[in-house]
């Protein structure tokens, strides 16, 4: 069964609160507590002394108190004498300079010091509590980020991926281009990771940048792979996971979460709303996570309060938004929601990052909403076998994101944009929507939506085009097929590898930033184009929509082509106004989808198992919504989720 927890933060309260806090969770509701995570120096206060007297002490209450538990590895923060001792072990920034320390997420993931004694901390955690039936599974660190440390042995790590990909370094400088600048290498040890101020847009090589973006990615798997068998080791049965997030170096996590047991997400829906995010996206976030295994997911994180570090204090969750958001991620997929954290902490740098509890200590309006949510939660018994299926596909790649970070295409213009205006899109017609790997197998979608293929890819053309002849639709959207796996620009007509499924290829491209450009319909209607107008030639397909404004107003900016029993479509510009939602209206009528229009804000999801249907609608909005569906009436206040349980 679903269930709902809390982060916990043992070490930083005095013990006669442990008791007092854990009554208080079981009077809530909470099922599942974390605890341990960052608590290095407390663990091993001098090198080789452990002190796990005050772990063995809360665990045993946690569990007396029927609660289960996940264990945190906390080598997210070093002890500082280690920092001081083997300065090696600290992470080295893109000016050369040793990270300082005072923060947390100092450490050097590929430094064979901090691997020694990150190894001998986990193994002592794994020694004493893998075997411990209370210990439901264990986090490792916290929210790591794909390596960008620039150290010594993370040079030798990258020299040693590269000299493996590439065998000689000849092979490199062709498959890098490295005559471009007299940038030829003469060996491997020439090679550094990138250092200096000119990391971004175009200055260094995106060949270069885009195999560093790789080995930055595999890196960190191995950290992960690292950590995972040691707990494995001490119990092959342990669940492993650990806490993504989207920071600035995100990891490649459809291969970190297939080494792991299942996938999970620090999930904080934004307090701040605004015109061009009025609701977060977040929607669109949880069906990318439960993607990465194509299977239900936890979220480790949940927000509970308004943040207050790393910047000014946010506005508070409005009333109904803890619960809310709780269940909109359960909707997506989740079987697991610990909300961050149970108290609000007094000291330290997050002292303003509000949990469940403020510093009064007092019962307060979250602790009330999120004991409702439990409640809830337990009233509804949904399984852990209810899954969303779904129809509709989005194929997602890190290759991309990394490829299109390291060359913004045009002000404005990102991977996540192209994803998430096609999902938005899809959602307001309430259908179940997959976000999947782009290598991921297609039996089951009738429509597969192809955004920004940048690196472009000859199988996944091929795959998409048998997909369209059986009957499929294939959308594929602006920058696909440009870049070889190198990352250097084809010398063909665009999309590349996807012009023949499209039957349309682009004669000229304008990056027009945050511009807009007319468009229309051949429906008729009026549209917007911005970021990116690719100028298309007709070959097979017919036109969609043209520009209506430039001095290419006539041309056509989108393509539908139809191909044996299926279509497949172009759509050469990033589309504004009511594009999106019209085209997806169309090619889910096309594939025979049932589907209906849902007021603005409002979600639907499915979870469904062999015997039952659970329906969720979420009103992700600040205005109330009343609207009928299916023969019912249904009112939503800001941020209130309905379920409604059927049977099949
Ligand atoms: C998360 C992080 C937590 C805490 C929280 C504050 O990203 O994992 O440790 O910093 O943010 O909002
Ligand atoms: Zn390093």
């Amino acid at each position: 069964m679903i269930k709902i927890g809390v982060d916990y933060y043992p070490e930083h309260w005095d013990r006669e609160l442990w008791d007092k806090d854990i009554a208080r969770m079981k009077k809530a509701g909470v099922k599942v507590v974390r605890i341990a995570e960052f608590a290095w120096s407390r663990l091993e206060p001098e090198e080789g002394k452990f002190d796990f007297g005050w772990l063995d002490d809360i665990v045993s209450r946690l569990k007396g108190a029927g609660l289960e538990i996940i264990l945190g590895t906390p080598t997210n923060c070093a002890p500082l004498w280690l920092y001081r001792s083997r300065p090696e072990t600290l992470q080295t920034e893109r000016t050369g300079m040793k990270t300082e320390t005072g923060i947390r997420g100092h450490r050097c993931q590929t430094s064979p010091v901090f691997r020694k004694y990150a190894g001998r901390i986990v193994a002592e955690m794994a020694r004493r509590y893998a075997n411990d039936p209370a210990v439901v599974a264990w986090q490792i660190d916290n929210e790591i980020e794909s390596n960008h440390c620039n150290c010594e042995s993370c040079t030798a790590a990258f020299r040693a991926f590269l000299r493996e990909k590439y065998g000689d370094i000849g092979r490199l400088n062709r498959a890098w281009g490295n005559d471009v600048w007299s940038g030829d290498f003469s060996s491997f040890d020439e090679i550094k990771t990138p250092l200096g101020d000119k990391y971004r847009y175009g200055w260094l090589n995106p060949s270069y940048m885009l195999d560093y973006e790789r080995f930055a990615a595999s890196s960190t798997l191995d950290y992960i792979r690292f950590q995972a068998d040691i707990l494995r080791a001490a119990n092959p049965k342990a669940v492993v996971t650990t806490n993504g997030c989207f920071g600035e170096h995100t990891p490649d996590y459809y291969r970190v979460f297939e080494a792991l047991d299942v996938a999970s997400y620090d999930n904080y829906p934004t307090l701040y709303r605004t015109e061009k995010n009025p609701n977060g996206k977040q929607a669109f976030v949880l069906d990318l996570i439960r993607g990465y295994k194509r299977q239900n997911f936890w979220v480790m994180e949940q927000m509970s309060g308004s943040f207050g570090c790393w910047g000014p204090i946010s506005p508070a969750p409005r009333p109904g938004a803890i619960e809310g958001y709780a269940v909109q991620a359960i909707a997506h997929g989740a079987d697991l929601v610990m909300h961050f954290r149970w108290r609000t902490s007094v000291r330290g740098a997050e002292m303003f990052c509000h949990g469940l509890l403020d510093h009064s200590d007092a019962d307060n309006r979250r602790l009330a909403e999120f004991t409702r949510l439990c409640a809830r939660v337990n009233e509804l018994q949904i399984p852990e076998s209810a899954v969303l299926k779904s129809e509709v596909a989005i194929l997602y790649s890190y290759e991309q994101e990394y490829a299109f970070k390291v060359q913004q295409m045009s002000e404005g213009f990102t991977y996540r944009r192209q994803a998430e205006a096609l999902h938005a899109a899809y959602k307001r017609f309430g259908v179940n929507i997959d976000v999947i790997e782009q290598t991921a197998d297609l039996s089951g979608y009738k429509i597969v939506l192809l955004p920004a293929h940048f690196v472009a890819d000859e199988t996944l053309a091929k795959k998409l085009e048998n997909f369209v002849r059986e009957g499929g639709i294939a959308v594929v959207t602006a920058r696909s097929g440009v870049k070889d796996k190198c990352n250097a620009c084809l010398m063909r007509e665009l999309p590349g590898p996807f012009a023949p499924l499209c039957g349309a290829v682009v004669r000229e491209y304008d990056g027009i930033g945050e511009a807009e450009v007319a468009l229309k319909g051949a429906n008729g209607k009026n549209y917007t184009a911005t970021c990116w107008c690719d100028v298309l030639e007709l070959k097979g397909a017919e036109g969609y929509a043209f520009y209506d404004s430039e001095y290419y107003a006539g041309e056509p900016a989108v393509s539908v082509r139809s191909l044996g029993k299926g279509y497949a479509w172009y759509i050469g510009a990033v589309c504004g106004g009511e594009f999106y939602e019209d085209l997806a209206a169309d090619t889910l009528q096309r594939a025979g989808i049932p589907f209906e229009k849902l007021p603005e804000n409002v979600e639907k999801t499915i979870r469904e198992d062999d015997g039952r249907r659970f329906v969720f609608l979420f009103n992700n909005g600040e205005e109330a919504r009343a609207f009928s569906h299916g023969g019912k009436t249904v009112s939503l206040r800001p941020y209130e989720a309905a379920v409604f349980k059927e049977r099949k």
